[in-house]
């Protein structure tokens, strides 16, 4: 599949796209973050054509991405002219398929196949009459609860009334199972599955989902003002389980979650294991400042990489959603890996995350994430992805009146123009940049460190400790990146990765040598394998533990979830690419 990565191009942005509906919020909150220098990194696309433009055109261009005389003949290819497309396309409903078992050899129904339409209509957003917030879970009023229960009540209510109704509450789960389970194909690639997880579609297309099951409540109760609520898990007043979904009585409630993590138990979302509450907040408050801030370089470390037509899917998810959106998922499924329940379900399995009313509200503090990434963070990255492959990506949804409707990614960044914002809210994590090292790291005391060209491929059922050079010495802006991560994609996989690390308090992120982790939640996809790469900027990293004039540091990774299916092909550290300021 290298090839298919060494068909994406590297596209130079030096101006961020501000049009009128992409301008910051009005009033900077006190919060803002600044750096002093801004300046624009490069993107990177899917759009080979620039590199392979020749007097025969596309065709060999489709021809580069797929090997051919490997998966499609090149006939298959002209017959279809869709194929030429190079943003994904919505899938076609009418070819949707089973989506496949979470596990194979295990019988499981995972029939999630959306309800027929005679029609798609190109879905106009309507003008913003009136600007919703959405609140926090905690601090939502007791009115908004009651409309929100009362909203999803109806919802459930549908399943009984009509169960071929699009709007109600296992339809609108089973939109979640057919977009992330291999339901649906890509259109025009028969063999490869259409993935919104694990690449830049993954904020985009939650994002309109939740546009829409909004609406959806919202008509049910005949509110055109309703919001779904936040869940603030990066606020440690929001590191529970909500209360509202936490009562057996309430529609809210979802029995299959994990009965440990109810009540006053603290999110772990980085799976440190802790059993010390302030231990726990102090990892998240790190790592989300970690996958806001301090490891990304680049657009698509924090948006996912490219995905386009005719590309393999799950490239690589963003940061946040590689992070807190994966320890999520993981910290609310069950742990069951015997009983009825042994998927981790519902949250922690894409097939059935959608069945758990919390899902929506755990997305929509994902959602505000990419919120405030893009309009509230001031960091020197540029923001938005202005490739067409990304913005013309297309999905489709039914609406609040039960129409199939097709949308655009490029259609959703701006929140706003889709008639809601979120409740401004004190942003802790901020402060959560670690301390500088007191005293430099004697790199030589820690043991079993080995060069890369003597493990790699190396696997993760242990602790692996490998010497990287740096690219050089001095003050550098260099990221690390770790390249062909297999893992088995039926199994929640999670890591760590630390830099001269000679204390080894493994269970304790916020320390100075904390260099970022890798996620994944299980799905499955046609091959059961996931190949990722992922970068972590090592910048602020580098002055918090002194390293500027040593030739190479140790890299530890430090397996917390099924490192035995987990190998890691690459592991470099390179300069951060070069931008134009
Ligand atoms: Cu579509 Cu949190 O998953």
């Amino acid at each position: 599949m290298a090839s298919l990565q060494a068909s994406c191009t590297i596209l130079s942005s030096n101006t961020r796209s501000h049009s009128s509906s992409t301008q910051p919020l009005s009033a900077k909150p006190s919060y803002l973050f600044t750096r002093p220098r801004r300046s624009h990194h490069f993107q990177v696309s899917c759009d080979a054509k620039k590199n392979v433009e020749t007097s025969q055109g596309k065709i060999d261009r489709r021809n580069m991405l797929l090997g051919l005389g490997g998966m499609y003949g090149a006939a298959n290819i002209l017959g279809n002219p869709s194929a030429y497309a190079d943003p994904v396309q919505a899938p076609d409903f009418t070819k949707c398929g089973d989506a496949h078992d979470v596990q194979s050899g295990d019988a499981l129904d995972a029939k999630c196949c959306p309800p027929p339409a005679d029609k798609i209509i190109d879905y106009k957003l309507p003008p913003v009459k009136i600007m919703r917030t959405r609140p926090a879970a905690h601090r939502a009023s007791s009115e908004q609860v009651a409309k929100y229960e009362e909203a999803i009540r109806r919802m459930r209510e549908l399943d009984k009334t009509d169960p071929q109704d699009p709007r109600g509450f296992t339809q609108q789960a089973n939109i979640h199972c057919a977009y992330c389970n291999g339901a649906h194909d890509q259109v025009g690639y028969n063999n490869l599955d259409l993935q919104v997880h694990n690449s830049w579609l993954f904020f985009p297309f939650h994002r309109w989902y939740l546009y829409f099951y909004e609406r959806i409540l919202g008509n049910l109760i005949g509110d055109p003002t309703f919001v779904l609520p936040f869940w603030n898990w990066d606020n440690p007043k929001g590191m529970t389980l909500p209360p509202i979904f936490d009562n057996s009585n309430s529609p809210l409630y979802d029995e299959k979650r994990d009965p440990n993590n109810r009540g006053s138990a603290i999110v772990d979302l980085t799976f440190s294991g802790s059993t010390d509450s302030l231990q726990l907040v102090a990892n998240n408050l790190t790592s989300i400042y970690s996958e806001m801030v301090r490891s990304v370089s680049t657009t698509n470390d924090f948006m996912g990489k490219p995905y386009c037509a005719g590309t393999n899917p799950s490239p690589g998810g963003g940061s946040s959603e590689n992070g807190s959106h994966t320890g999520i998922h993981w910290w609310v499924g069950t742990k069951d890996r015997t009983g009825p329940n042994k998927y981790n379900e519902d949250m922690g399995n894409f097939y059935s995350a959608g069945r758990d009313p919390v899902f929506y509200c755990h997305h929509s503090n994902v959602d505000r994430m990419w919120t405030i990434w893009r309009d509230v963070l001031e960091t020197d990255v540029l923001k938005d992805i202005t490739s067409a492959d990304y913005l013309n990506a297309e999905f489709l949804f039914y609406d609040e009146n039960k129409r199939l409707v097709r949308v655009k990614a490029g259609d959703c960044l701006d929140q706003r123009r889709l008639g809601y914002d979120y409740d401004r809210i004190d942003l802790p994590w901020l402060n959560y940049r670690p301390p500088k090292k007191a005293t430099k790291a004697k790199v030589s005391n820690i043991s079993d460190a080995k060069t890369a060209a003597s493990v790699l491929p190396v696997n993760l059922k242990e602790t692996v400790r490998v010497i990287v050079p740096k690219s050089a010495k001095g003050k550098v802006d260099e990221q690390l990146m770790l390249e062909n991560i297999e893992t088995d994609s039926t199994k929640f996989i999670k890591f760590d990765v630390f830099i001269n690390d000679e204390d080894d308090k493994i269970e304790e992120l916020d320390r100075a040598e904390y260099a970022g982790s890798f996620a994944q939640v299980p799905h499955k996809s046609k091959n059961k394998k996931g190949t990722a790469n992922i970068s972590l900027r090592l910048t602020s990293l580098y002055e918090e533990i002194d390293v500027s004039e040593d030739d190479t540091v140790v890299v530890t990774i430090v397996p917390r979830s099924n490192g035995e299916d987990v190998t890691i092909g690459g592991i470099k550290i390179v300069p951060v690419p070069a931008r134009s300021s």
